[in-house]
């Protein structure tokens, strides 16, 4: 299935996000605004996102510090399986500088097979980086900034659109995985930092042919830290399921400094530093497909691996790259089932509350009807009426 408003995507990055929902064509990526008024929200100016975005100040906005010690282990947490990255050369890839950052359209037909409970498909994908000066992830590990890291972008077909999707929680889901320096070129991202110098400027598109999109993820995606947070751009959308990979990607010194210094942004200065700052967790949980937590014993983990890094690169190739996408039969629909679950608490709550309020009442007039028994019958004159005042406190509890 072939997403026909594949063109929306970069709703995501807000620089088109709004003129591209209004006119609602997949021709308005090429129609956008790039003139000197361009740009709702800058990196200059995260500190006032939320004023025009609401969603931005939240609490379920990324990125996060991962405190590794602080994960759950979950063994529902399946490895990642991709299908369809391995493109012909004859498909022709959007490649853009939105100026945020770099973004390569990326078919539908690019799925995630296995590790979510829903199926996903992708939009596109996406860097940030820092500046010779320092790194520029936007997740950290453990206090940690990496050099750099990549999304790639996914949305739940069965929210029907894409626009739908990003309202939707869960609606969307974003790999991510970070860059760091290592030794050696890395092959699989020469496709796209070659064309990079043909988008130096914002708002400059070029094409790139297609290649094997999955060598630009680690070589193992068994091992990540899953959790519910938001898109880390304006309109902050808290929609997403993330996926964070612990092995990283290895790339050359000259390979990220290319990354750093060949873009501009807005006004013509240097595209750098496009991460936002590490957003608090408000009581949510990171979950671990692998046993993250050092406990103080030590237990060695099942792997032998304590920090492992990529290995080289060229072994990312010979991955499961032909399996049968998800058929989307079964998929679930696209049904917020923690607003569920958060609606049945709700409810039990208020139950609960009516319920306690409707025993005190009644305790209260069994006290009060005993009280009056005893005092009447202290008097002499008395004339009790046992059976009415017992009736009536009977007939207000069937009431409820
Ligand atoms: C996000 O992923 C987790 C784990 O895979 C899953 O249990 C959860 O239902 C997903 N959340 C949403 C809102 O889709
Ligand atoms: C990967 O996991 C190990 C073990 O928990 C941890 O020490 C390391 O910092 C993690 N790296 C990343 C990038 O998550
Ligand atoms: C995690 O816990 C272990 C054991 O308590 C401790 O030695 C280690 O320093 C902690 N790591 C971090 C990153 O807090
Ligand atoms: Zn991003």
């Amino acid at each position: 299935m072939s997403c026909p408003r594949l063109g929306l995507s970069l709703l995501l990055l807000a620089a088109l996000a709004w003129t591209e929902d209004e006119h609602g064509s997949e021709d308005s990526s090429h129609s956008k605004k790039k003139g000197p008024g361009h740009g709702h929200w800058s990196y200059a100016d995260k500190d006032e996102w939320q004023l025009e975005f609401p969603f931005c100040s939240g609490q379920k906005q990324s990125p996060i510090n991962i405190d590794t010690n602080s994960t759950i282990f979950s063994h529902e947490l399946q490895p990642i399986v991709l299908a369809g990255y391995s493109l012909d050369p004859s498909e022709q890839l959007s490649l853009m500088n939105n100026g945020h950052t770099v973004v390569l359209q990326l078919p539908g037909s690019l799925t995630i097979a296995s590790g979510y409970p829903q199926e996903y498909r992708a939009m596109q994908l996406h860097l940030h980086w820092g500046s010779p000066e320092g790194p520029g992830s936007e997740h950290t590990v453990d206090g940690r900034r990496y050099d750099g890291e990549i999304h790639m972008v996914y949305y739940n077909p069965s929210c029907g659109s894409i626009k739908e999707a990003m309202k939707q929680p869960g609606g969307l889901a974003v790999l991510a995985a970070f860059l760091q320096v290592g030794p050696e070129d890395n092959m699989h991202y020469q496709p796209l930092l070659e064309q990079l110098h043909k988008v130096q400027e914002e708002g400059k598109e070029t094409t790139v042919a297609g290649f094997n999109i999955e060598g630009l993820l680690p070589a193992n995606l068994g091992r990540y830290y899953r959790y519910s947070g938001s898109l880390t751009t304006p309109p902050c959308y808290q929609t997403v399921n993330w996926t964070v990979f612990n092995w990283t990607v290895l790339l050359s010194k000259k390979q990220i400094s290319l990354l750093e210094t060949t873009l501009q942004g807005d006004d013509d200065t240097d595209l750098q530093n496009n991460f936002r700052l590490t957003q608090r967790l408000h009581g949510r949980k990171v979950l671990a497909s692998f046993q993250a937590s050092l406990s103080p014993r030590k237990v060695p983990l099942p792997d032998g691996g304590v920090a492992p890094m990529t290995p080289a690169p060229d072994s990312a190739t010979e991955r499961s790259m032909d399996k049968v996408p998800g058929t989307g039969a079964g998929c679930p629909p696209c049904a917020d089932s923690e607003k569920q679950l958060g609606f049945a608490l709700q409810t039990a709550d208020v139950l609960a509350g009516l319920f306690g309020a409707l025993f005190a009442v009644t305790a209260l007039a069994f006290l009060i009807y005993i009280h009056r028994q005893r005092s009447q019958n202290r008097r002499p004159d008395s004339h009790p009426k046992p059976n009415i005042i017992y009736t009536a406190a009977t007939t207000d509890e069937n009431t409820v």
